[in-house]
């Protein structure tokens, strides 16, 4: 074995050996830098010695091309579904049926966690992962090995001499707060939205790309081994093989004596339920000995061995009473249903949002409708069905409305968008929309500003809009005579106030509500921009060029600047004394050959990861582009670099290499 070979091995073994720590155990042992550096030079080396390339490399998570189409797989031995139960009783009967079929001999239940995800099943041959396909309809699916490489927490090759030959399955899903993230990384670029994790996690194995894949956090726990090489005894132990294995066994699994001890898990599991990182919608209940599972058998496509235990749909009837209309601070016109209360899943609910009318179109949605709530992703309460057979004889469609129910405007429907808009930038609703959003604790973050006090000050002509809350202090003996405030909390406010002067310039960004504008973007552009002062001057295309920024958000930030009221606004802040730069501290350290150029990367950089690059270019002042035009500055072309390279050259644009790059880092 030659010495490149030695070193290739050497890194693998120690870049598996990092995932397995970082993904599995959650103990990291290398931090990003030394982790990157690693995986560089075992790219450096494969690239240098093609043929010692092997499909479980690690570099081999991520192929480069896009699948055209999935390629049809029929399961070995088909993926069963399990039937549900909704009550205790279903369970005891259940637990009689088992006992009955298995006269009498003794039998135990594993108790795990049903996970709201999707199922797939990973194939091992001689040790290597060779397929990962989706359940599909049990019999047949897809083919999503590349798709399934990109997760981290599944091994590419198992160390054992007894399982070599394997089948896992598993159950592939995405956390609460990762889903939360993506959706507002959606909306950010403007991209559809996903309706709950299970939906994400089903949609990303599903994308054609495997890059896109590799960008989403998604998760595995296995809970099925079969070894062709048999020799498997119970569902307890197959568990912590699969852990000995490197797989991710989820750590609520547990073999419990009879259906009490069941009953017992399933409370427990129900009470921690709203607290787990994860979706579930219930516990699955089989039966530990192997042996007795192919004694049970199956009936249909549902195994006799195991059932699910379904927590009670978090889900109730209610009556509508009324639709209300809400003015958001953008003027969007958001209709809202009132409930007759009702208690579900930890709290009472007496309204819901329905979104738009596009929305309440769609489901025929009117006011005294028998509806079904639901918590979505234990969150915010929805509508998800109309009752009709308990409609109301003279029940008629909820109008459109055609005025602003605050300030009697006459609304607007962009073409494009499906929300109804007051175009009145002071209509008292949306004066207090943007105040309430400016002090909202993730923008300035004044406690004790309330929406009641708000109104209050706004009434009695104290403010006219969020900039004038600086100049509260000035009134602090007018502000305590008001009814109802005492010296305390006004003092308290009027401090708070003065604290949020401390408030970075991105939160400043956030605050100041310009449409489309969450806290991400606002973070991006104070990076990007580093003061307001050029931010308000930017044009569309130039922060349509940031990488994550689309173009409704760029158009929205011009027409911002572009309004005298901002300018007036925001004149206002600045004189105040708010952030309108970046800290010192987070400023780049400007070079002259990076500052303000604009660079675009292209093919395969081999002494820097993209990342990287783009950061020493933001460090340096400089900024990347996701395409090549006029504007580009430079073009940093990698190994392998393709049309962005050709339109460089047609504009003219100067080209760079990696090494011309490292010249300009010194
Ligand atoms: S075992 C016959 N275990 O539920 C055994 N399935 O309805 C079936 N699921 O397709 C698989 N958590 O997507 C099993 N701990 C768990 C599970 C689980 C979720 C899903 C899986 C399966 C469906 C069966």
């Amino acid at each position: 074995m030659g010495n490149a070979e030695k070193r290739i091995i050497e890194l693998r073994e120690k870049i598996l050996d990092a995932d397995y720590k970082y993904y599995n155990l959650a103990s990291p042992d290398l931090d990003d830098y030394e982790y990157d550096m690693l995986m560089k030079e075992l790219e450096k080396l494969e690239k240098e010695n093609p043929s010692l390339v092997t499909p479980d490399s690690p570099t081999q998570r991520v192929s480069g091309k896009p699948a055209k189409k999935f390629e049809v797989v029929t399961h070995k031995v088909p993926m069963l579904s399990l039937s549900n139960s909704y009550n205790f009783d279903d369970l005891l009967d259940f637990d009689k049926r088992v006992r009955t079929a298995l006269g009498e001999r003794s039998y135990e239940y594993v108790c795990e966690l049903k996970f709201d995800g999707l199922a797939i099943s990973l194939t091992y041959e001689d040790g290597l992962l060779t397929k990962g396909a989706t359940r599909g309809d049990g019999t047949k699916g897809d083919d999503v090995t590349n798709n399934i490489k990109t997760i981290k927490s599944i091994p590419l090759r198992i160390k054992s001499n007894k399982y070599k030959n394997i089948e896992v399955r598993g159950e592939v899903f995405i956390k609460k707060d990762d889903f939360i993230r993506i959706n507002e990384e959606q909306e950010t670029r403007g991209e559809k939205l996903f309706s709950n994790p299970r939906n994400t996690a089903a949609g990303t194995l599903k994308l054609k790309d495997n890059r896109t894949v590799a960008s989403r956090p998604l998760n595995i726990f296995t809970y099925f081994l079969r070894n062709e090489d048999g020799g498997l005894k119970s569902h307890f132990e197959n568990l912590s093989i699969l852990k000995e294995l490197r797989f991710p066994v989820n750590e609520h699994s547990k073999k419990v004596k009879n259906i009490d001890g069941v009953k017992k898990f399933c409370d427990e599991i129900e009470a921690i339920r709203d607290g787990l990182p994860y979706e579930i919608d219930g516990v699955v209940v089989k039966i530990d000995s192997q042996e007795q599972q192919e004694m049970l058998g199956s009936v249909g496509k549902s195994p006799k061995w195991a059932i699910a235990y379904k927590f009670k749909a978090k889900e109730k009837v209610t009556k509508i009473n009324s639709i209300t209309l809400q003015v958001g601070r953008t003027g969007t016109i958001t209709p809202v249903a009132e409930l007759e209360p009702v208690f579900l899943s930890g709290s009472t609910i007496s309204r819901a949002t329905l979104h738009n009318f596009d929305e309440i179109k769609r489901k025929d949605i009117r006011e005294r409708d028998s509806v079904k709530i639901e918590k979505g992703g234990d969150v915010i309460p929805k509508v998800t069905e109309v009752i009709l057979k308990d409609r109301p004889k003279d029940s008629v469609p909820f109008p459109e409305p055609k005025k602003c129910p605050v300030c009697g405007t006459k609304l607007e429907k962009p073409e494009e968008e499906v929300y109804i808009y007051c175009p009145n930038y002071f209509c008292p609703a949306q004066i207090q929309g943007r105040i309430e959003h400016f002090v909202q604790r993730d923008a300035m973050d004044i406690e004790g500003l309330g929406g009641s006090i708000i109104s209050v000050l706004l009434e009695n002509g104290f403010i006219k809009d969020y900039a004038d809350i600086y100049t509260l202090k000035e009134k602090r003996d007018a502000f305590i005579n008001i009814e109802r405030f005492g010296v305390k909390s006004v003092d308290n406010i009027l401090k708070a106030i003065e604290d949020s002067k401390e408030k970075t310039f991105d939160k400043v960004i956030f605050a100041i509500g310009i449409k489309h504008i969450g806290e991400r973007t606002a973070k991006l552009l104070a990076k990007h921009f580093g003061s307001m002062e050029k931010l308000s001057k930017a044009s569309e295309t130039e922060i349509d060029d940031i990488y994550e920024i689309g173009p409704s958000i760029a158009k929205s930030i011009v027409d911002f600047f572009k309004d005298e009221k901002s300018k007036v606004l925001t004149g206002k802040l600045k004189k105040a004394g708010l952030k309108f730069e970046l800290d010192e501290s987070d400023k780049p350290e400007l070079k002259e050959s990076f500052a303000g150029k604009v660079f675009v990367l292209t093919g395969t950089l081999e002494k820097f990861t993209r990342n990287k690059a783009e950061e020493l270019i933001e460090k340096y002042g400089g900024r990347s582009s996701g395409s090549v035009s006029k504007k580009t500055d430079y073009v940093l072309a990698g190994a392998e670099a393709g049309s962005k390279l050709d339109k460089a050259k047609k504009l003219g644009v100067k080209i760079i290499s990696e090494s011309d790059f490292e010249e300009m880092l010194k």
